[in-house]
């Protein structure tokens, strides 16, 4: 009835229009199925007042569609900040049509784009607890712009007490419906979907992510009882403004161009593209670089395409780019097998007063491809009663329908294993009955033990919510994208990972009885806010910072090593490289202070740009203003951009490159850094000149070159492989005293075995290094490059390096000494008793020389790490 009734409206109107004098034209009804909704790109005009922006863009309407449906029915956006040009309802013909005016540059459909949460909503309150700085720095002052999902207002975590009235540069709107809801946390709230609509949230995502920048403390959190705790933003101090976006692309310019105009420090932006465009034709990247043009800091999740490599997003390096790594909490579900072997997974689903006992698994894979998977209705005819079913996980969102599925047959339990490449990222959920979510290999060790037994049992008991028990956290997820950089090989992205999987926040409705609604969820849309945070307090420490500033603040100062101290893992329980975590873990307060910065001018893009190969017209578009790449020096390599880390290939026949750096001193007056870089496994010579920086005042800057030398002796097929290494600066003031002064030491365990690790003995290195030790430091980092090889097995005395004693000039304490020796194992141990280091290969062999010096005096350090990839081209 209905179609039918559509159909003859549409000959109706068909009819009445064929007498019109647009009759060569579709009707209204036909043109309005036609149209969708295109960015027109235009260049300004000389002379046009921004003011009458609006009513130029009108003039491309007028002159060029059909006035059956007027101009102001069109326009969808109207931009000024990010883009010259707007959005409109049109026809491809029309659209076409427009090529013909002045100033047109290009039209293109809008393109859908996505939050980055993947994973399906899990039910239970944690605490977050993100440490001490906390109290001391919270974000005063600073502004986060979200672009997001619309915001739940009246959620207790966007509750103002305590916070101040908005700065005065706020220039932003609140455009709730009925009387005034924003306050001096939610400072605004507009949507961007068409009019009539509100910034309450629509799809649930804006209220987790604003909370998690910055949302006030809330005491008592919890879901179903379990882990009771105060929940809080990273920034708690720190003012929101909501921009409510959909999942297209035109409304997230229209959002970043608002923000920009209404005073915002930082941009959150937790979305992406689901395809790569080069930066000119990314709305995510045009806005961004207006936005720091402006000094608005922008952070922006990765993506979740991880671990497919350069699935990474948002990969512009005027962007922070979030990758998602766990925390070290877990909602425990143990699997006991008939063997006794226990293996831990995760559960939400943790029933009390449950009896665990030994019942007989059954795998129905054996059955058929459908059952393997517990598909609904694929268990229908498998006896499953009573038993522990075997279930392959393929998405975590599909998690608890398999449990359902098991559980409608009458089985008592069930174990989901992970695919391989979702390795050891698993996922507490909501089950309807007795789970367990294993990683890949638990899931492997299941199966031998059914191949080993003929009547194979199990038992499921439940640990409810443990804090620390895991020690390899952080851990990157299996959704994390990963690099390298297909947009700008030359640029290491994702920049830095941080929290992302299993994080509770705000939830815009209720998931239990409670009557504030928080939810845990997972995915690097739930790390970028924590970023955006940590950018909101170091923009609150110091307000003069660039974003470039700030970003290299919170690369120099990540770290590489997990709870144990072993280097960060990656789902697969591999080290990470710097294509899975950029620089690493952030450290919120030890980027409060980093020593020294690499600043970037948004002038500095442009070159860059240029040298990316894109022509002037497509720079412009970025940049917003005439350049030409063709005139002399106005194209740089992408290595030579003032970035935190280097990316870098030595092609055929290219023996050596040389770049510089400029570092800007933001740490002490009359300081001093030396550099740290070794050669990197018998491939690359890697040497920096001058070795040595002195500052006398802050703000201070000192330019020095990185040589990457290809060794005479590296044929092809030695080189082909990725390489990645650390060049560290460290330093001191004139009274010796450590320039970062939050700076947490790692605690070097006696005879624990560090299997790895190359870069957190750098970290303690750099922290232990004195004054006078440059040369030695680097023997010693040789020593190191060596022994990691594995080709010092047979090699009994590897070498040893030291410290100079104190000298008359520089009458710094010596504060240790370093051996290697004996190989043993191929494993290295690394004791430090109270002032010394001793590096060892072998735990019999302890060979050490102490120094008691009085920590105080210790003349230490802040670490700026420079990433290093090195992909070597035959
Ligand atoms: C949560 O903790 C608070 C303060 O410790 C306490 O008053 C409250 O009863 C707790 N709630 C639950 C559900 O445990
Ligand atoms: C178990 O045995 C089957 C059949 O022999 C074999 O295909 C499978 O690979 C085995 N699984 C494991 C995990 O060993
Ligand atoms: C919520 O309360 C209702 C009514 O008391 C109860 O039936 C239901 O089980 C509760 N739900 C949860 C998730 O606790
Ligand atoms: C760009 O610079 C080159 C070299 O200086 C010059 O020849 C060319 O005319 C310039 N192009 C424009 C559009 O100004
Ligand atoms: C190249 O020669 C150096 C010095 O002799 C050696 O350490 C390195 O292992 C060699 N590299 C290769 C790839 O053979
Ligand atoms: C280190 O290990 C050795 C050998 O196992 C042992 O004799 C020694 O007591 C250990 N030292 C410490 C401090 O634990």
């Amino acid at each position: 009835m209905k179609a039918l009734f559509l159909f003859s409206l549409t000959l109706a109107s068909t009819l009445f229009f064929s007498t019109s004098p647009f009759s060569h034209e579709a009707s209204e009804a036909s043109l309005k199925t036609d149209l969708e909704t295109y960015i027109v790109f235009l260049e300004k005009p000389e002379g046009l007042l921004e003011s009458n922006l609006h009513e130029w863009y009108t003039t491309f309407l007028s002159e060029t569609t059909s006035s059956l449906i007027p101009s102001h029915q069109r326009i969808v956006h109207s931009y000024r900040n990010v883009i010259t040009g707007f959005a409109a309802k049109l026809t491809p013909h029309e659209a076409k049509a427009m090529e013909q005016k002045e100033g047109f540059i290009s039209a293109r459909v809008e393109r859908p784009v996505s939050f980055h949460t993947t994973f399906t909503p899990k039910f239970l309150g944690l605490q977050q607890n993100e440490g001490a700085w906390k109290s001391t720095h919270s974000g005063k002052g600073v502004i986060i712009g979200l672009i997001d999902s619309g915001i739940k207002h009246d959620h207790p975590s966007f509750f103002d007490k305590g916070m101040p009235p908005p700065p005065a540069k706020w220039r932003g709107r609140c455009d709730f419906n009925g009387k005034q809801t924003c306050n001096n946390k939610l400072l605004g709230a507009r949507s961007f979907l068409g009019a009539g609509d509100t910034p309450v949230e629509k799809d649930l995502h804006g209220s987790h992510t604003a909370s998690e920048a910055a949302g006030s403390p809330v005491e008592g959190a919890n879901v179903f009882g379990q882990a009771n705790g105060t929940a809080m933003g990273i920034a708690p101090k720190a003012h929101l403004a909501m921009y409510k976006v959909d999942e297209t692309d035109s409304s997230v310019l229209a959002a970043i161009d608002a923000a920009i105009e209404d005073g915002v420090d930082v941009l959150s932006i937790s979305m992406g593209n689901l395809v790569h465009y080069p930066f000119f034709d990314d709305v995510f990247v045009l806005g961004a670089f207006r936005a720091i043009q402006k000094g608005i800091f922008v952070s922006c999740s990765a993506g979740n395409g991880g671990p497919l490599p350069s699935s990474v997003t948002n990969s512009a390096p005027w962007i922070l780019t979030v990758g998602a790594s766990t925390i070290d909490r877990e909602i425990r579900a143990t699997v006991t097998l008939g063997n006794n072997v226990e293996l831990h997974g995760q559960s939400l689903f943790q029933p009390t007063n449950f009896h665990p006992k030994q019942l007989p698994i059954v795998d129905p894979s054996t059955y058929s491809a459908s059952a393997a998977f517990c598909w609904e209705g694929s268990l229908k005819n498998i006896d499953v009663k009573g038993k522990i079913v075997i279930c392959q996980v393929v998405s975590t969102a599909l998690i608890t329908a398999q449990g359902q599925e098991v559980k409608d047959n009458g089985g008592a339990g069930v174990i989901l294993i992970n695919r391989a490449e979702d390795g050891d990222t698993t996922s507490p959920e909501p089950h309807v009955l007795p789970a367990s979510n294993l990683g890949y290999k638990d899931g492997l060790r299941v199966l031998d033990y059914l191949n080993s037994t003929s009547s194979p049992t199990a038992a499921i008991s439940f640990q409810g919510t443990l804090i620390g028990k895991s020690k390899i956290a952080p851990q990157v997820a299996s959704f994390s994208s990963r690099g390298p950089n297909l947009q700008s090989p030359g640029i290491l992205k994702p920049d830095i990972i941080g929290p992302g999987v299993n994080i509770l926040a705000a939830w815009g409705e209720p998931v239990d009885n409670a009557t504030t609604p928080f939810n845990v969820v997972s995915g690097t849309s739930m790390s970028c806010p924590h970023l955006s945070g940590v950018a909101a307090l170091i923009k609150s420490a110091h307000p003069n910072w660039s974003p470039a500033a700030i970003k290299s603040a919170i690369l120099t100062t990540a770290y590489t090593y997990d709870l144990d101290y072993n280097p960060i893992s990656t789902e697969q329980n591999v080290p990470a490289t710097v294509f899975d975590m950029g620089s690493g873990h952030v450290d919120p307060t030890k980027a409060l202070n980093p020593g020294l910065v690499y600043d970037i001018e948004p002038d500095d893009f442009v070159p860059y740009l240029c040298g990316l190969g894109y022509d002037d017209k497509q720079v412009r578009m970025i940049v917003q203003r005439k350049v030409n790449c063709s005139s002399t020096g106005s194209s740089i390599p992408e290595a030579q951009l003032n970035y935190p880390t280097f990316s870098i290939s030595l092609g055929a026949g290219e023996q050596k490159k040389t770049y510089t750096r400029t570092v800007t001193n933001v740490g002490r007056p009359n300081s001093r850094y030396m550099s740290v870089a070794g050669s990197w496994k018998g491939i690359l010579d890697v040497e920096v000149a001058p070795r040595e920086m002195s500052f006398k005042e802050v703000g201070e800057k000192a330019s020095y070159s990185v040589t990457f030398t290809r060794l005479g002796n590296v044929t092809a097929s030695d080189s082909t492989a990725v390489h990645q290494g650390y060049l560290v600066w460290a330093g001191h003031d004139d009274d010796g005293r450590k320039l970062n002064t939050d700076m947490k030491e790692i605690p070097i365990q006696k005879n624990k075995s560090y299997t790895t690790g190359h870069e957190q003995i750098l970290h303690n290195l750099a922290r232990k290094l004195n004054s006078d030790g440059n040369v030695d430091a680097q023997q010693i980092l040789h020593n190191l490059e060596q022994g990691a090889v594995g080709s010092a097995q047979n090699n009994p005395q590897v070498g040893h390096g030291g410290w100079a004693r104190p000298s008359t000039e520089h009458p710094k304490p010596m504060i240790g000494r370093l051996v290697v020796s004996h190989p043993a194992e191929g494993r290295r141990i690394v004791q430090m008793p109270e002032t010394s280091i001793t590096i060892l290969l072998d735990v019999e062999e302890e060979v050490m020389l102490l120094d008691d010096t009085p920590d105080e005096e210790k003349t230490i350090i802040s670490i700026l790490l420079l990433k290093l990839v090195l992909a070597l081209q035959s």
